[in-house]
């Protein structure tokens, strides 16, 4: 959420900066802006435009070897050229990019403006800049310890660059809640909220911890606690490279990301399966089989698309361990003080790593005792590093702001979680190599599905006039009808919601008529005469139909068929979201949509 970029070096730094923002543009498109010093005051240029068009503005203007640079997703106050970050003090000395939410804003603002400081914007950010400033004014011997003062005033979340123009020979960054990576360079340093901006020029990188500040010179930084006590972190390498961010020919990051299921799937799986016991392999999770078998019930936790997933996970342990399960969306959990339970293990869920509400029930679930684990894709990430152990899903960076990849290895992860479960418990060495093989044989089923785009792109074209759509399933299908609405509300802004199929009739079966289509998941399980009787009650009031199935259905019966191949009926919830990422896709081209940047969002909510 929001992008932010620092470099300080030998080279020019306004293009390095530009690039990066490129990077991080889908963390953040409303305004974007950069500064850098100019004979001792600050250049700044900022606008409620996208990275491209500031790239423009900015020219060849810039010359500085250092600089600060924001690409945003607004919070408090529109997006407009005077929201947009940089924020800078009055005498244009000092400049913030910040990330995050300051929630004594409003107190600060008053105070300062009580003082005679005249704010030039209505964003949270502008506060900090003045903040600065005035510690520097009062006789701060550094800008460290300036931004270390002023940040012993600030309630809330932040990531965020200083740059003072009257001393353009270091950057002052710091953390608490939203995060910052350093970069290091040969004689260089980097400073970004996310890896994308930093692996085109290295791959030594340094994680801030919350509550932790750094000072960034061009051949070296230290970090330091807001307590001013040294932390002297070391770096680590990953393994990532620009190439991992690149589009690689396709026309957009959601559609790149569909397209690599296969392969990260089969990531996720590699080294994990234990053919001969039957089994999974997740030596992340820390437990040994005693542990294991002293787990009484699993929860878990995520937001969004993760928590989809989760739901799906719940019904895998339920069906593969016999533990009851369940999952809750992390933001309610975080605030319902929820009863903490020993025997429950907890499942944080997370693509990047870094969703506030999520990391806050992490946080709640360790100050209560609660054995947790993370799901998580973004290794290095806040959420990974709070739970200490877990299972990465091995996604690969995912840039589209629409989850695809991520949510289909959270729930092949989730697959090999209730595995090991139920093999400690009674699930049967014929039951167990069942799944092994399915999981085994999923990433080519994947590309079965990945290889029938036309068929679904077809129906996609059929139903793109409708502005509300049904997104029907029962038990297993469920959480894949909620997934499939969310994306498809997403991306294209369609209407869609998910209903349970027994539910239907209860209620929302009044609004079907021609003009509402419905997605109906119908796996080919104990379940099937259900759904067909749900597709039925459908037709019956003159509502199209649009069967997501593995299942021979009666001829004639939905509108439209999309086949989804056959594996395990565990399993069936992994295969059958597929289609229905790519249907989402193509109804919002057809509708003209920006896939990659919908209105509104942002990847990786690191706000409340
Ligand atoms: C939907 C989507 C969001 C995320 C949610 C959680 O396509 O991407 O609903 O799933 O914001 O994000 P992570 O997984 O990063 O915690």
């Amino acid at each position: 959420m929001c992008g932010i970029v620092g470099y300080i070096g030998g080279r020019q730094a306004a293009p390095i900066l530009l690039e990066g923002l490129h990077r991080l543009e889908y963390r953040g498109y409303d305004s974007a802006g950069i500064a850098v010093p100019h004979r001792g005051r600050l250049k700044v240029t900022k606008a409620a435009v996208r990275v491209e068009e500031l790239r423009g503005l900015v020219g060849d203007g810039h010359p500085a070897q250092l600089g600060i640079a924001h690409t945003r997703w607004a919070t408090h106050g529109e997006p407009s050229d005077v929201n947009a970050h940089p924020h800078v003090d009055a005498e244009g000395r000092i400049a913030v990019v910040h990330n995050g939410i300051i929630e004594n804003a409003e107190a600060l603002r008053a105070k300062l403006t009580a003082g005679g400081v005249e704010f030039a914007s209505e964003t949270d950010t502008e506060a900090l800049a003045h903040l600065i400033a005035a510690r520097l004014a009062d006789g701060a011997e550094s800008l460290e310890d300036a931004v270390r003062a002023a940040l012993h005033e600030v309630e809330g979340a932040y990531g965020l660059v200083v740059l003072d123009a009257r001393d353009p020979h270091e950057l002052v960054v710091a953390r608490n809640g939203s995060p910052i990576v350093l970069g290091i360079g040969d004689g260089e340093m980097f400073v970004a909220s996310d890896l994308a901006a930093l692996v085109r020029h290295t791959q030594r990188v340094v994680y801030l911890d919350d509550g932790e500040l750094a000072t960034l010179r061009a051949g070296d930084y230290r970090t330091s606690t807001l307590q001013a006590r040294r932390t002297d972190k070391l770096p680590t390498e990953v393994e990532l490279t620009d190439a991992d961010y690149g589009l690689d020919g396709y026309a957009d990051y959601m559609r790149k990301e569909i397209a690599e299921q296969p392969e990260s799937v089969r990531r996720a799986l590699l080294g994990r399966l234990d053919e001969r016991f039957a089994t999974a392999r997740l030596g992340g999770l820390r437990l040994d089989a005693r542990e294991l078998r002293s787990i009484r019930r699993v929860k878990f936790l995520g937001c969004g698309s993760a928590y989809y997933a989760g739901q799906i996970g719940a019904n895998l342990v339920e069906e593969l361990a016999r533990l009851p399960a369940d999952a809750e969306p992390a933001s309610e959990f975080r605030y319902r003080n929820p009863v903490v339970d020993g025997d429950t293990l907890y499942v944080a869920v997370s693509q990047s790593g870094e969703t506030a509400d999520t990391l806050a029930a992490v946080q709640e679930l360790a100050r209560k005792g609660g054995r947790v684990i993370g799901m998580v894709n973004a290794v290095g990430s806040a959420i990974a590093r709070e739970c200490g152990s877990g299972v990465f899903l091995h996604a690969g960076p995912e840039v589209s702001v629409a989850s695809t990849k991520a949510v289909t290895n959270m729930s092949t992860c989730f697959a090999m979680l209730a595995l090991l479960l139920g093999r400690v418990r009674d699930l049967s060495v014929a039951d167990g190599r069942r799944v092994v093989e399915a999981l085994d044989a999923l990433p080519a089923r994947i590309q079965e599905v990945v290889a029938d785009e036309e068929h679904i792109a077809e129906a996609a074209r059929r139903f793109a006039d409708a502005r509300h759509m049904f997104f029907v399933g029962r038990v297993r299908g469920w959480p894949v009808a909620r997934e499939g609405a969310q994306k498809l509300k997403e991306i294209s802004y369609v209407h869609a919601e998910a209903y349970q199929a027994g539910e239907l009739k209860h209620g929302p079966i009044a609004l079907i008529d021609r003009s509402m289509p419905s997605v109906v998941i119908v796996p080919d399980d104990e379940l099937l005469a259900k759904n067909i009787g749900t597709i039925e009650q459908i037709k019956a009031r003159g509502g199209p139909v649009l069967a997501v199935t593995n299942a021979e259905l009666p001829r004639g019966l939905a509108d439209v068929e999309l086949r989804v191949p056959r594996t395990e009926p565990e399993l069936d919830p992994i295969l059958f979201g597929i289609p229905l990422q790519l249907l989402a896709y193509h109804l919002a081209k057809q509708l003209g949509r920006d896939i990659d940047k919908p209105r509104n969002l942002a990847k990786s909510v690191t706000v409340e």
